[in-house]
């Protein structure tokens, strides 16, 4: 009786293992009929029923048609799974003689670029490179430039404060201040400060954060003359031997005599067009001989010592050299505008 039935159980599992078709059905026979509450495990807790000289037999024959069952849902499985297989390679539509991805060489972005150019031209005339904080305090990027609290221009360069006395450096001058601060009273002074400046500005000229490189040079006798001399060179290395500076009079709290600089029109050499306005000019930059409550604050006699200073955007010039119409390309990162560079 027992025999039979045990018979029976593994002719029954054999033939749904052999019928099953897939992985999960073959776990699901393996339980129903090895697990521990599966049928051949009921056969044995039944063996209480027999007597203690059928037992040994009893459970042979059990022992037999487990391993039977077990051997039977290995082969089944490792066929399951070769068929798996298959069936993916055979869905997989790699064709291995087709070109791969092309990655093409970097390439710096345009701003990168013309800042990498503006400091190795300042770096033939004996200047060297400064850095400082882009989170800046009152005091280095307002108070000591000679801009007080209450002073008005300071509505110009309105930015994001971070506390009443810390916040996004407006420009690059407090550089100026931080240079001061360190090499006085030693001269001679020359420097230029790049990196980004931040203030409450968003058009198509102007973005809330963007690129200034700032210059200083102190000595003994550092005259207007030493500053239009240098920026003259600047601007025919920067925009070819033929481009023509002018100076005009502006105001800088920082700076005095303070003055704006115009180069003539690189799209029509002076002529007059959209570019310039129909002026011939295009300003590039404020400058001026330093303050000398500046000189003073920073730890420089003002009796003994003059310098000049000057402050270039350099999005502005990146645009012109390159004749980009909207600021905002710098930014977008598309490839298709920075390939071009
Ligand atoms: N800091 C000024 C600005 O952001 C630019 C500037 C003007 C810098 C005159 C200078 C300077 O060093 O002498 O508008």
């Amino acid at each position: 009786m027992v025999e039979q039935k045990l018979q029976d159980t593994q002719t029954r599992a054999l033939e749904e293992i052999t019928r099953s078709d897939s992985l999960e059905e073959l776990n699901e026979i393996r339980i129903r009929f090895l697990g521990k509450k599966g049928e051949l495990t009921g056969v044995l807790r039944g063996m209480a029923a027999f007597s203690p000289e059928e037992r040994p037999r009893i459970g042979q024959i059990a022992n037999r048609v487990r391993e039977k069952i077990e051997e039977k849902l290995d082969d089944r499985m490792a066929q399951l799974k070769e068929q798996v297989r298959k069936r993916k390679l055979e869905a997989e539509t790699l064709d291995i003689t087709l070109p791969g991805t092309v990655f093409g060489p970097g390439r710096l972005h345009p701003l990168t670029a013309v800042t990498r150019q503006i400091e190795d031209i300042f770096l033939g005339l004996g200047f060297s490179i400064a850095e400082g904080p882009e989170v800046e305090t009152d005091y280095y990027n307002f108070e000591a430039l000679n801009l007080p609290k209450d002073h008005p221009a300071r509505d110009m360069q309105d930015t994001f404060f971070i506390t009443p006395e810390t916040l996004l450096r407006t420009h690059t001058s407090p550089v100026q201040v931080r240079t001061m601060e360190r090499t006085a009273p030693a001269l001679p002074v020359k420097i230029i400060a790049p990196g980004k400046v931040y203030r409450r500005d968003d058009d198509a000229t102007h973005s809330p954060m963007f690129h200034q490189i700032e210059g200083l040079a102190l000595d003994r006798r550092i005259t207007f003359a030493d500053l239009r001399g240098v920026l003259q060179v600047f601007a025919r290395q920067m925009f070819g031997e033929d481009t023509q500076t002018r100076f005009r009079p502006s105001y800088f709290p920082f700076t005095e005599p303070s003055a704006e600089v115009d180069i003539s029109c690189v799209m029509c050499a002076g002529k007059g067009c959209r570019v310039c306005s129909h002026t011939g000019w295009l300003e590039i930059l404020g400058c001026g001989m330093v303050h000398p409550r500046v000189l003073e604050m920073s730890g420089y006699s003002s009796e003994e010592v003059t310098g000049f200073a000057f402050g270039m955007g350099i999005e502005r010039v990146t645009m012109l050299k390159y004749g980009i119409d909207d600021l905002r390309l710098l930014f977008d990162n598309d490839m298709r505008f920075l390939a071009q560079f």
